[in-house]
């Protein structure tokens, strides 16, 4: 009886609401598995039983409404929305610490917020390190209205896999000395890899040995199956813990038409460069030949690469079940030839219909990323500062006034003018805090981050960075250190790219702008979680009055100096 009138209820709040919003309501449980992802037993963090977790299917628009259980029995767990922007929400963009406290083990807590905005997105999870640990999904949302022109899609979900566990890698990062947790021993598609076999080994003379598969095994790959003479678009993110990727598709080329969720001026190439925390659409076009059968490849770039390609296989509807390819996969670009990852980065421009940036920004902040030491563990520091989250949540400590947040001005460019990118840091203390800037509602902000040496040798890292509640404008790249008064005068303001993830390259510098125009805290932070783990972040708190007027569910500040003040508030 209850259940129906409970039923009722809910559909006559769906019809108030509005004519065609959908509410998609999901139960997730979060639990440890043990896994096979590469052929090998492992555990990995799952939702529902499965792993990946399942892929939200929306319509721009819709309510997405999730009752998250935690079933792990001794942590907490949250979940992020990667790409979706929480207007009015920022309490479910669940990044732990800043927005919300972590579900308790037990616990369950619903995440509700509106998906605004077309686009290829994924889920995290995103606290510890439990998003290497293998807590991701995809998040697909439709346009009623989308004007690309296709006949199927896939979504190809691109993971990296280590067999020491999260927890182990977690210590070894912060240990002193730090002890590095090295390559990934697999490359995922879709949650499958293969450890000890390849696809392809037929093909080649390295002596790898032949990979066979069961038809049930956690590890075989997902053929994408297609008809000659279409259109597929291929939903690729990428929610790797530190791999920077390519993939490619033998034979075939690539239409990028996605970056982000935002629609980008169309482009054809023969492989896309990806790095963690991005998303793609591409098109790729059939042939007319209805039997044969093609490797999809994703291998490792940026670094150099220990991790073998991830293979899968584009399969024409006719081929033979038996068939394989009969060319072996794309090669991947060199690692190190970041003047071809630069150049990829610069194929990218707006489509036509989106609003050119304001022209001018009101604020300008650098960050200076640099590896450091604290007490002789190895951090990642941004204007000397390494980034620890405050066990009270910031959304909390602002919105009832505690203090428990210093604010940081920016050094503006003194810092960067008096650095030397080129060498070693000269003094490689830093200090650790809150990391958080404040900005106020409605102002242009630029942001420049510039790349750094790292404490040893002559080595320069690529750094994904990725910013919650907003997209940006991605205003150009360079090389060596920013130029004031230089360098601006390149920015493209005509149709620079709309993105939420961007890559700042060794040595070098990248600029973007975005509009103040959501209240809320937003983490702004390098996507490879080892480098987030040892604090390359800062939190930015926008519209700081605002935050503080906000109607934010106690659910989100059960923990520190949140929880206090909240119990307290009962007892009065
Ligand atoms: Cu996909 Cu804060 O991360
Ligand atoms: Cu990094």
């Amino acid at each position: 009886m209850s259940v129906i009138v409970w039923w009722l209820v809910t559909v006559v709040l769906v019809a108030v609401h509005s004519a065609s919003a959908r509410v998609v309501e999901l139960d997730w449980e979060v639990e440890y598995k043990f896994w096979w992802p590469d052929c090998k037993e492992g555990i990995v963090m799952a939702i529902n039983g499965q792993f990946p977790g399942p892929t939200i299917d929306a319509v721009a628009g819709d309510i997405v409404i999730i009752h998250l259980t935690n079933k792990l029995s001794t942590e907490g767990v949250v979940i992020h929305w990667h790409g979706i922007r929480q207007r009015g929400t920022p309490w479910s963009d669940g990044a732990a610490g800043v927005t919300q406290c972590p579900i308790n083990p037990g616990e369950t807590f619903t995440y509700n917020f509106t998906v605004d905005k077309p686009g290829t997105h994924f889920y995290h999870g995103h606290y510890g390190m439990q998003r290497s640990a293998g807590l991701y999904g995809m998040m697909i949302v439709r346009s009623p209205k989308e004007k690309l022109r296709y006949d199927g899609e896939f979504n190809l979900l691109l993971s990296d896999w280590w067999h020491q566990s999260t927890h182990s890698q977690e210590l070894a990062l912060s240990s002193s000395p730090m002890r590095w947790i090295g390559k990934p021993q697999s490359l995922l598609i879709n949650g499958r890899g293969q450890f000890n076999c390849s696809q392809a080994a037929y093909l080649s003379n390295e002596g790898k040995r032949q990979c066979t598969f069961r038809k049930n095994d956690q590890c075989a790959p997902e053929t994408l199956r297609v008809r000659p003479n279409k259109v597929y678009r291929l939903r690729i993110a990428s929610t790797t813990a530190l791999a920077s990727l390519n993939l490619a598709v033998e034979g075939h080329k690539l239409e990028v038409v996605e970056a982000d969720g935002n629609y980008v001026k169309p482009f054809t190439v023969d492989d896309i460069d990806i790095y963690s925390g991005e998303t793609y659409s591409v098109l790729l076009r059939t042939h007319s030949f209805p039997t044969k059968k093609h490797f999809i490849s994703v291998g490792v770039r940026g670094r150099k690469p220990n991790t073998t390609q991830a293979l899968t296989v584009l399969s024409y509807i006719d081929a033979p079940e038996s068939a394989r390819p009969s060319l072996p996969p794309p090669v991947t670009p060199r690692w190190d030839d970041y003047n071809r990852s630069i150049s990829f980065s610069s194929k990218f421009f707006a489509a036509k219909g989106y609003p050119p940036p304001p022209e001018k920004s009101d604020e300008q902040l650098y960050l200076l990323n640099t590896q450091n030491l604290i007490d002789g563990h190895t951090k990642w520091a941004i204007n000397n500062v390494s980034l620890s989250v405050t066990a009270t949540p910031y959304i909390g400590a602002i919105r009832y006034g505690l203090n428990t947040l210093s604010y940081l001005k920016s050094p503006a460019k003194e810092l960067v003018e008096s650095y030397d990118i080129t060498k070693p840091p000269v003094n490689p203390t830093t200090t650790k805090s809150s990391g958080i800037y404040k900005f106020p509602m409605g102002i242009v902000v630029d942001v420049i981050l510039q790349n750094a040496n790292v404490l040893k040798g002559k080595i320069s890292e690529i750094h994904p960075w990725h910013l919650h509640g907003h997209d940006f404008w991605v205003l150009g790249y360079g090389d060596g250190k920013f130029r004031p008064g230089v360098d601006e005068k390149k920015y493209n303001l005509k149709n620079p790219p709309l993105r939420n993830t961007v890559a700042l390259y060794p040595f070098g510098w990248t600029a973007l702008r975005f509009v103040t125009d959501n209240p809320g805290v937003w983490f702004f932070h390098c996507h490879i979680e080892p480098h987030l783990h040892m604090g390359m972040g800062v939190v930015f708190a926008e519209g700081v009055d605002r935050i503080a007027k906000m109607d934010i569910p106690d659910e989100v500040l059960g923990c520190g100096l949140t929880r206090k003040w909240l119990m307290n508030r009962g007892r009065h």
